[in-house]
C-alpha cells in the first residue's frame, strides 16, 4: 500500500488559528502587542534578557552583522555546509564569506582550519546548528578569545565584545540546549528561524537573542534593532497610530519587521512547543530503532550534554551521489517526500561564480553525497515512520 509522507507539514491546530483570527479581528496586524508577547516569550525560553522579532531567519543574519557593523573589507567565517541564506546574510553586507570545511567525523567547522583562516579581516565566525544539534559554542568562542592578532573593532558592539564575534545561525535550533544552556544563550547573538517547516513556525518569521555585554544596555541593542528592522525610524506605526503623525528617519534602514499576525501563530506554537517536541523526538527514536543493525547511518541527535531540537532526521547510505539520487527517486515514487541537508554552497552556481570551488571542501562533499533527509514533522504518524523506514531499508540491501 502506498502511503503519502509530506516532507514537513506545520503542525498548526487551533490554538493558532483561534489567536490569528482574534489577531484579524482586533484592528492591528502589523507589528504590535502581540509581536511584543512573543519577544518576552522568547527572551525567557531562551534565557536572555531581550529578544527582537523579525520577519525571517535570513533578517535575523544580516541585521546582526549590520548591527555590528561587519561589510566591505571584513571577513566572516562560515562552513560551505548550510543553507544559503548563511552566507548572502554576510555577501548583503559586503564583507566575505569564508569557508572552512568540516571537521573529521563532524558536522561542525574543522576549528583547526579555522584557527588558520583567522586574520586581522576577521569579524566572526558564524557556526550552524545543522539540524537542530547546537555547535560546540564555548570552543568556538574560546578560539575567537584566543586570537591574539590584530582585531580593530569598529563599532560599539565590536568594540565591547573586544575581539571576533560569534554568531549562531541558530535557524534549526531553538528549542536545543548545551550543558543545560539553551540555544539562544550560547553564542554572542543567536539568529532563529521561523520559516513554515522549522520546529515552531511563524510562517515566516525570525529573531534575534544575545548574550547582554556589560557595557552596551539590552535596551540599546533592542533599539537599534528596532531602527535596522523598520527603516530607521524612530517611533513604531503603533505609537504613530495611538500619539500623533510625526516621525523621523534616523537611517536608511531596512523593512523586515514581524507582524502581528505572524506572532500570533508563534505564540499559540510556543504554548504547544514542550508537546510538540516530545512527539518530534519521539519519531526520531523510531527512526533510530528501524536502523539500528543496518548500513543506513542516522545523524545521532543524542550527543554528549546536548539536547537536540531535533529539527532534520538526516541518515547517509553506502553509495555515490548517483545511487542516492536513484534512491530519492524511489522513495519519491512511493509517496516519500525526502530532502538533502545540504548541496554545499560550492557546488552552487552563485558561489560558483564567486570563485568557491568544491574541491577545497572534500569533506563537505563527502558528507553531501549520500546523505538523505527523511521526513520529520511532530504529527507524522508510527505508520508513516514504519513505511518510510521500511522503503529506505528495503532499498539498501545488507
Ligand atoms: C541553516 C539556515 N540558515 C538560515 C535560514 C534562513 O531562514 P529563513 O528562511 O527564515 O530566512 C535557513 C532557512 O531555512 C536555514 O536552514
Amino acid at each position: 500500500m502506498k502511503i503519502k509522507v509530506p516532507f514537513s507539514p506545520p503542525d498548526i491546530t487551533g490554538e493558532e488559528i483561534s489567536r490569528v483570527v482574534e489577531i484579524l479581528r482586533s484592528g492591528w496586524i502589523t507589528t504590535g502587542e502581540k509581536t511584543r508577547e512573543l519577544e518576552r516569550q522568547l527572551a525567557s525560553w531562551c534565557q536572555t534578557n531581550r529578544a527582537v522579532c523579525l520577519n525571517s531567519g535570513t533578517a535575523a543574519l544580516e541585521l546582526t552583522l549590520r548591527l555590528l557593523e561587519i561589510g566591505p573589507g571584513d571577513e566572516v567565517i562560515t562552513t560551505p555546509y548550510t543553507y544559503t541564506a548563511t552566507a548572502a546574510a554576510i555577501l548583503h553586507t559586503g564583507a566575505t564569506p569564508i569557508f572552512v570545511d568540516l571537521a573529521p567525523g563532524s558536522m561542525e567547522m574543522d576549528p583547526g582550519q579555522v584557527e588558520a583562516a583567522i586574520n586581522s579581516r576577521t569579524k566572526a565566525i558564524l557556526p550552524v546548528d545543522l539540524a537542530g544539534i547546537p555547535c560546540h559554542y564555548p570552543a568556538w568562542i574560546a578560539l575567537a578569545k584566543g586570537y591574539n592578532g590584530d582585531f580593530s573593532p569598529r563599532g560599539k558592539i565590536q568594540e565591547a565584545l573586544g575581539r571576533i564575534a560569534v554568531i549562531a545561525d541558530a535557524a534549526h535550533s531553538f528549542g536545543g540546549a548545551r550543558e543545560g544552556v539553551p540555544s539562544g544563550s550560547l553564542a554572542d547573538f543567536s539568529c532563529f528561524s521561523f520559516h513554515a517547516v522549522k520546529n515552531l513556525t511563524t510562517g515566516e518569521g525570525g529573531a534575534v537573542t544575545w548574550r547582554s555585554l556589560p557595557q552596551v544596555e539590552d535596551d540599546w541593542i533592542y533599539q537599534r534593532f528596532q531602527l535596522l528592522s523598520l527603516h530607521g525610524q524612530n517611533r513604531t506605526a503603533l505609537e504613530k497610530s495611538t500619539g500623533g503623525w510625526e516621525y523621523d528617519i534616523l537611517l536608511p534602514g531596512y523593512k523586515c519587521n514581524m507582524t502581528d499576525l505572524a506572532a500570533a501563530i508563534g505564540l499559540g506554537q510556543l504554548a504547544r512547543f514542550e508537546e510538540m517536541q516530545r512527539r518530534r523526538m519521539q519519531r526520531i527514536d523510531w527512526y533510530d530503532q528501524a536502523f539500528a543493525g543496518t548500513p543506513i547511518e542516522p545523524l545521532s541527535h543524542h550527543g554528549e550534554g546536548i539536547q537536540s531540537s531535533g529539527h532534520l532526521y538526516m541518515v547517509w547510505i553506502p553509495g555515490d551521489e548517483k545511487r542516492r539520487n536513484q534512491v530519492m527517486e524511489t522513495l519519491k515514487e512511493r509517496g516519500i517526500m525526502a530532502n538533502v541537508h545540504y548541496k554545499p554552497l560550492p557546488l552552487l552556481t552563485a558561489y560558483r561564480a564567486l570563485g568557491y570551488k568544491m574541491e577545497r571542501y572534500p569533506r563537505a562533499y563527502e558528507r553531501y553525497q549520500n546523505e538523505i533527509t527523511l521526513p520529520l514533522y511532530s504529527q507524522l504518524s508510527g505508520q508513516q515512520v514504519a513505511y518510510c523506514a521500511s522503503a529506505l531499508r528495503e532499498l539498501i540491501p545488507f
